[in-house]
């Protein structure tokens, strides 16, 4: 197969919030360049459909429902994982959840969800992986992250705790496995046309049903796909993907003009 040419050829890819969006679409772009695939998420079935797709262009998957939410029970999945190939080579942690509600309605329970799934779910398989990574001398993990963890924005206050929290962790990481063959890649979405504010959770932990015009009109997932895996072979280690032109001027404003930003984001119609 023409695919087995590719440097991403057999390699172990371990993809988190593979059953939708962002992650789906990563599934089907390392499967087409020859990867073997660990898909996860909560959704069983999701996940099923996405690994039939990419066993149709002849790709190895398994897949391996977990809940970032659930700490407990993530160390159990890395063992799984790992045994899966007996290598990951690569971990995309790539799942997450949003917020849609201002931060003094939102429940305590419904913030802590927020945290548990984009940074300390995340942050207990990254550890474990890393680990083995470092003691084999090779590696690579890939988080990805939003603009709003960059930037804060009305209605996403945990999110946007979550989001800021990664780069902090993974940068951090990034110093300590220099040198050590291991690599760390923050992924930094703006606006990516998926199910992220479907998904989101409102005050109470119901989610938000609706697509927000941000998404529809943002990047296709295929397209951050890609993105994201030319990223990876030229070995970067922070890419920006679906920024438009509001998103560039975010990111600078909040270091050169912080206070003009505040003011711009709390007239801003967010939804
Ligand atoms: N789309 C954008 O505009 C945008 C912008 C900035 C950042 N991002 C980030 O991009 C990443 C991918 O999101 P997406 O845009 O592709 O949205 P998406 O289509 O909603 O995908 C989110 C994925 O995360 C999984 N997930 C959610 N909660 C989970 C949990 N507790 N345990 C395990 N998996 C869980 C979901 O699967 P299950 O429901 O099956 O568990 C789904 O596969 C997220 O980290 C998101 O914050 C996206």
């Amino acid at each position: 197969m023409a695919h087995t040419t590719t440097p991403l050829a057999n390699k172990v890819v371990w993809i988190t919030g593979a059953s939708s969006g962002i992650g789906e679409a990563l599934a089907y772009a390392l499967a087409a360049r020859g990867a073997r695939l660990i898909l996860s998420a909560r959704r069983a079935e999701r996940l099923a459909e996405v690994a039939a797709r990419c066993k149709g262009v002849g790709a190895s998957v398994d897949i391996l429902p977990l809940d970032l939410a659930d700490g407990s029970s993530l160390a159990a999945s890395v063992r799984e994982a790992s045994a899966a190939y007996g290598i990951i080579d690569i971990l995309v942690n790539n799942a997450g959840i949003s917020q849609r509600a201002e931060a003094i309605d939102t429940a305590p329970d419904v913030v802590r969800t927020i945290i548990e799934t984009n940074l300390i779910g995340p942050v207990i398989l990254t550890a474990e992986v890393a680990r083995r990574m470092r003691e084999r001398g090779s590696g690579l993990i890939v988080v990805v992250s939003s603009l709003v963890g960059k930037v804060g924005s009305p209605l996403r206050s945990a999110y946007a705790a979550s989001k800021h929290a990664l780069h902090g962790y993974f940068d951090s990481l990034r110093m300590e496995l220099a040198g050590r063959g291991v690599g760390v890649l923050l992924v930094v979405p703006g606006f990516v046309r998926t199910e992220i504010s479907l998904a989101a959770l409102e005050a109470t932990g119901q989610p938000h049903g609706r697509m927000d015009p941000g998404q529809r009109d943002g990047m296709s997932p295929e397209a951050a796909a890609e993105r994201i895996l030319r990223a990876i072979a030229a070995g970067k280690e922070e890419i920006s993907v679906g920024f438009d032109a509001r998103a560039r001027l975010a990111v600078i404003l909040r270091s050169l003009a912080p206070r003009l930003l505040a003011r711009i984001m709390a007239k801003a119609r967010v939804v």
